[in-house]
């Protein structure tokens, strides 16, 4: 549950503090998302499978939907399906994301509070399911359950895409990686807690926490517990599903360099990675 925790300094002031006037899905949004990278990444994958433009999209799992906002801002024939099940983060999706774009571009963009394991008419180019969303199913049979209903979404010439993490740095507990997100006294720090993982069962919980300049901190802003799929996991799991292939994509670019995604067979052992696994139609 998400718990404001004052800071230190004003504890028996009157003044509310940073944390209870923060927004904690504008954290979020400033934290953990980048929309536009998404998109292009999207548009290159499609391009490479099918050797011509995606324009329609569905984000499962879409929280605040930023995602399909930038996919409508992207190109004038483009349309997005955003799905989420909770009707507070789709609310504030509305006013904050969808409130801000141009009414030409707003009309595009169409979201439903369902679960994702509903089929939904017309089919799209572009199933994307980010931030291992999908990890909230935890056994075999939830997920090729998920992903045949994710298939039956798509159209013939259709891509699913997730992003995925790993690593052993990734499977490390009582472990909390900070990220400054807004220096000074009037920002704030991202906090990443990896707080459980059972090696018995691949069972693991995250939260995310936010810290202030005054000391204050939102607790457990967000919390996921999840099961710790792999990528091979996933790829017979799109198999199982009737997906006729899935391909890889690893940041091949160096450290201090923009991302470079590219389709691989094999990838070096880093302590901590992400990845996209996609599933062709
Ligand atoms: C990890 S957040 C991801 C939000 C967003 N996709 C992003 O990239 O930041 C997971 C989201 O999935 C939603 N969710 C969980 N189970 C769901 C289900 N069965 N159907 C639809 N949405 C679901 C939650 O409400 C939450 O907004």
């Amino acid at each position: 549950m998400t718990k404001i925790k004052p800071g230190k300094k004003l504890k028996s002031s009157d003044q509310p503090c940073q944390a209870e006037l923060a927004d904690k899905f504008v954290c979020y949004q400033q934290s953990v998302q980048e929309p536009d990278h998404e998109v292009e990444v999207f548009d290159q994958i499609y391009r490479e499978a099918f050797k011509s433009k995606a324009l329609t999209l569905r984000e499962d799992f879409c929280g605040t939907f930023a995602v399909s906002c930038e996919w409508a801002k992207s190109d004038k024939d483009r349309k997005a399906l955003g799905i989420d099940i909770c009707p507070e983060t789709l609310q504030w999706g509305v006013e904050n994301n969808l409130g801000k774009l141009k009414p030409r571009v707003a009309e595009r963009v169409e979201v439903l509070e369902q679960d994702v394991r509903t089929k939904t008419t017309p089919q799209v180019d572009v199933l994307a399911a980010q931030n291992f969303s999908f990890w909230i199913f935890k056994t075999r049979e939830e997920v090729v359950n998920y992903f045949r209903i994710a298939y039956e979404n798509l159209n013939d010439k259709g891509v699913m895409i997730m992003d995925m993490m790993g690593g052993k740095e990734c499977y490390a507990t009582d472990v909390t990686d900070k990220r400054t997100i807004v220096k000074g006294k009037k920002g704030f720090k991202y906090h990443w807690e990896q707080a459980y993982f059972n090696p018995v069962n691949a069972d693991c919980s995250f939260y995310i926490h936010f810290k202030f300049g005054d000391g204050s901190k939102i607790e457990k802003a967000f919390e996921y517990h999840w099961r710790f799929w792999t990528i091979s996991e996933v790829r017979e799991m799109l198999a199982e599903a009737g997906f006729s292939k899935s391909l890889v994509y690893w940041d091949v670019a160096d450290e201090d360099e923009d991302a470079d995604w590219q389709s691989v067979d094999k990838a070096p052992n880093d302590d901590s990675w992400l990845s996209y696994v996609v599933g062709i139609k």
